[in-house]
């Protein structure tokens, strides 16, 4: 079609705006691997520095979305909705609240990522469950939403093939932190896993992809706006990551945090925030007339167990085994427990949360490459968060292990991790912002 790839480069490399056509013929050269890669990523690099404006992200989304299998959730009824985490340490709030939202009526039909680097992934969460399955075919993932009002599986390989190799091109070109390229690449996906509506948790702070609020701002709006271009309502919360969400970073240990929020023995920020996420996708289901309704409705389906019960039946629709709900000492545990004890008195002041994360990573619970496997067991239990007083010897955490030399060295990461100061600092702010197509609230 008088397509040429090296005159598209060249486009953008001045900085000038690519017709719809022209970013549609990258997608689905990089989809039918009719492009060679030194090309797409020689584009890359110059998205990077020239950016691209709404309309060209929005057509590179819709392009990539469609570049593979768009999943047909049209025989369930009502509207499913989808969530997605732009990814953080100790972020269990799929597991808490896609039971607890399925309990109020509304269906989710969710796939999920794996652990990349210090963050966690729901999928390998969900394998610490003796006998889950994660990789349900097309029929049989429709049938149990259908039946259990929820499911949560591995993407297919078919989906959204031209970010597929997009992102890993990106991975090995120092071409991954471009805004229109990082919103593109993560709403395609959302777009082809077929909900009706998307509700994006965008984390900010030290552990976040983006550690600013300005930035993380930014990369909400930007998502949103492709939202609204491709037709699909979607909204951000932008929510804090300036330390471990839950108390627990790692996977079966995460299994267990949500298990017992869903069975009301443990609340705090993670609860808070996938209460606030989960309140979202209720409005956007049309279950509830309005926010405080919507939370009314997740408090009573906690209250009553309805949310441990709809993960249980989840659970053992795909496999699991579902006694883990009743009985947490059932799910994979570590060898060698030891607590990393606070050097000095005082109140914790500060978290790296990404070398937290790291900590965890170390012991097995992480992986750096897609290959590389992962001990589900394994990972580490935070006691503090910023704000609360420790005295010298109290653990501020501890580290659950299989390998004491690999305990040995997370424990002098996480001792790093935390600042132990003299004066009390406020816990650090949850929801910072909600972003909508037409309006914006900021709460911080
Ligand atoms: N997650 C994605 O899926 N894509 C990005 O580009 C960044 C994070
Ligand atoms: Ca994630």
């Amino acid at each position: 079609m008088g397509m040429n790839m090296v005159s598209i480069i060249l486009k953008k490399k001045a900085g000038e705006v690519l017709t719809t056509e022209e970013i549609r013929f990258v997608a689905q050269g990089a989809a039918k691997n009719t492009l060679p890669p030194e090309q797409l990523s020689a584009w890359l690099m110059a998205v990077c520095w020239r950016g691209m404006d709404d309309r060209e992200t929005a057509d590179l989304t819709l392009a990539m979305a469609y570049s593979g299998d768009v999943v047909d959730l049209s025989a369930i009824p009502g509207v499913c909705v989808d969530k997605h985490s732009t990814g953080g340490v100790g972020d269990t709030t799929t597991l808490v609240l896609v039971p607890l939202v399925a309990a109020c009526g509304a269906p989710v039909a969710k796939m999920s990522g794996r652990a990349l680097g210090h963050t966690g992934g729901t999928l390998d969460k969900l394998e610490s469950i003796p006998g889950m399955r994660i990789y349900l075919d097309q029929a049989a993932f429709i049938d149990q939403v259908r039946r259990v009002g929820c499911a949560v599986v591995g993407q297919t390989q078919s989906l959204a093939p031209a970010d597929k190799l997009l992102y890993a091109l990106r991975d090995v070109t120092g071409t991954v932190d471009s805004l229109p390229l990082i919103a593109s690449s993560i709403v395609s996906k959302k777009l082809a896993a077929g909900s009706g509506a998307i509700v994006l948790d965008v984390k900010t702070g030290n552990g976040a992809l983006m550690p600013t609020l300005d930035a993380s701002v930014a990369l909400a709006r930007a998502m949103v706006r492709i939202g609204k271009l491709a037709g699909k309502p979607t909204l951000a919360l932008v929510t804090g990551m300036e330390e471990p969400l839950g108390s627990h970073v790692g996977n079966a240990l995460e299994v267990k945090e949500a298990i017992d929020i869903l069975a009301g023995r443990a609340a705090g920020p993670l609860l808070r925030v996938s209460l606030a996420l989960g309140s979202q996708m209720l409005v956007a289901a049309g279950k509830a007339a309005d926010l405080v309704q919507a939370e009314i409705l997740l408090q009573k389906a906690l209250a009553s167990g309805a949310g441990l019960a709809k993960l249980r039946d989840m659970i053992a629709a795909q496999g699991g085994d579902p006694r883990v709900t009743e009985d947490v000492s059932l799910l994979p545990r570590a060898r060698h427990l030891s607590p990393v004890p606070a050097e000095r008195d005082g109140y914790v002041d500060h978290m790296d949360t990404v070398a937290i994360g790291r900590a965890a990573q170390l012991l097995g619970a992480g992986r750096e490459t897609k290959e590389q496997a992962i001990d589900t067991a394994v990972g580490l239990v935070m006691h503090k968060r910023i704000g609360e007083a420790v005295a010298k010897g109290e653990p501020v955490a501890t580290l659950h292990a299989n390998d004491p030399a690999l305990a040995r060295q997370a424990a002098a990461v996480l001792a790093r991790a935390v600042t132990i100061g003299g004066a009390q600092t406020a816990p650090p702010p949850l929801i910072h912002a909600i972003i909508m197509p037409d309006t914006e609230e900021y709460f911080t």
